[in-house]
């Protein structure tokens, strides 16, 4: 399929089914498979541009999830009753699902947890705790996450050790210059996003993997704006750890996974204690279980490790190779659309992006742009995105963003257009 042919210049419209014809993911089937994308809201067909934040869920994953609460609701590790055993093993499969999902080399180095927020406080409080002391100092960059910054600030700030910084140029792109620079004798970890939820980023971690491990410094990669747009493999990436969230790859919210190389994992300290993390308990002195169950105390999230194990089954189905194909197209299309806007502005333009656009309109607060096109059927994220230092390189507070699914079909993009453009008339 020619690409370039399918490029429009707003106001151009054109078949728009067309557009996506030949390619792997065919959006219009797939919107079937997603009941809140059936609704209106206001009146309008509710059109979904804020999968960034969370993706919708497929029939698949919330019948999974009904399956386990309406059959076989029971604690796992525990009871030898026909339920216990039913969800314990489902709940092993799902790891199981887990590791060949990042292609890991044993089921032991998944852990799961409540999300990546979680994935990288266990993190901070084990391995970060066991191994970074005074005048040590851990890399992150200037496009992270606050789940990536804050959780190393708390522990830097606590033992005396410093944040350093990889800054970004005014395209999204980090500068790799600067990061070998900042790595040294006294660099303890890199954590690094893998895309960057605010500009849409693909960062190029395998290399700056390489580069932190050529000096033994192990990398930490936040994947929650990855997974749900490529495929990840953590042998091939040789990254120590991987972190990403469930509801972000259309699984549920509350579970995440903290993927850890096993001999890394099998030396960190347990992060939260109580049941199922043990190996013996006396008043005197307690010993733990070996990871995952070391870093996994208390009732686990049974039935959203189920749910998140039919999200798997359910983007490998639908073949998640082909995910990024069909969201360059939807995001081509969206930001010559966007550009076209007169006082629009797109931050993050990246050479290698995902469907993520934050924009600005002149003289409208993003809030009440969101708030706006909310009215005509179109949900999309408006604030700081939780990346509040990527808006202080720009000098702004906050933009508009639009991000992109699986779901989301050409014309979901032309309908946020219409929407804007109404924006755009009523503040002028
Ligand atoms: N981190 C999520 C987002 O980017 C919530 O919207």
């Amino acid at each position: 399929m020619n690409l370039e042919a399918n490029m429009i210049a707003t106001p151009q419209r054109f078949q728009l089914s067309a557009v996506t014809e030949g390619m792997a993911i065919n959006p219009y089937a797939i919107r079937r498979d997603f009941p809140a994308l059936q609704q209106s809201v206001h009146g309008k067909p509710l059109v979904y541009l804020d999968t960034a934040a969370t993706a919708q869920k497929p029939n698949a994953v919330i019948d999974a999830v009904a399956h386990f609460y309406r059959h076989d609701c029971a604690n796992v590790h525990r009871a030898v009753h026909a339920l216990g055993e039913r969800a314990s093993a489902q709940y092993e499969a799902a790891r199981k699902k887990v590791q060949s999902f990042l292609g890991a080399q044993h089921s032991e180095e998944i852990v799961f947890v409540r999300s990546t927020t979680e994935a990288i406080n266990l993190v901070a409080n084990t391995f970060g705790r066991s191994h970074i002391q005074a005048g040590d100092e851990i890399i992150v960059s200037e496009m992270e996450h606050h789940s990536n910054i804050v959780p190393w600030q708390l522990l830097t700030q606590s033992v005396g050790a410093s944040l350093l910084v990889i800054p970004f140029n005014e395209q999204g792109e980090l500068d790799l210059d600067a990061y070998a620079t900042l790595l040294g004798e006294k660099t303890r970890l890199v954590a690094i996003g893998h895309v960057s939820n605010a500009l849409g980023t693909i960062n190029p971690i395998a290399q700056m993997i390489e580069i932190a491990h050529d000096r033994g410094i192990p990398v930490l990669v936040d994947g929650a704006q990855a997974v749900a747009h490529m495929s990840v493999n953590v042998r091939e990436l040789d990254c120590d750890f991987y972190a990403f969230s469930g509801h972000k790859l259309y699984g549920p919210t509350g579970i995440g996974v903290l993927y850890g190389k096993r001999e890394i994992l099998a030396s960190m300290p347990p992060y939260q204690g109580g049941g199922d993390m043990i190996a013996n308990v006396t008043f005197e002195k307690t010993t733990y279980a070996d990871p995952p169950q070391r870093f996994e105390a208390g009732t686990p999230n049974v039935a959203g490790a189920i749910g998140l194990s039919a999200a798997i089954d359910y983007v490998t189905h639908l073949g998640i190779g082909g995910f990024a194909e069909h969201e360059d197209i939807l995001l081509r299309r969206a930001t010559e659309a966007i550009t076209s806007i007169p006082g629009c502005r797109i931050y993050g333009q990246a050479s290698a992006k995902v469907g993520v656009v934050s924009f600005t309109l002149d003289g409208v607060h993003p809030h009440d742009l969101a708030t706006i096109v909310d009215r005509e059927g179109v949900a999309i994220r408006a604030g700081h995105h939780c990346a509040q230092p990527v808006w202080q390189h720009y000098g702004i507070a906050a933009t508009a963003r639009a991000s992109l699914g699986v779901y989301n079909t050409p014309e979901d993009v032309d309908t946020l257009m219409d929407a804007l453009d109404i924006a755009a008339k009523l503040f002028r």
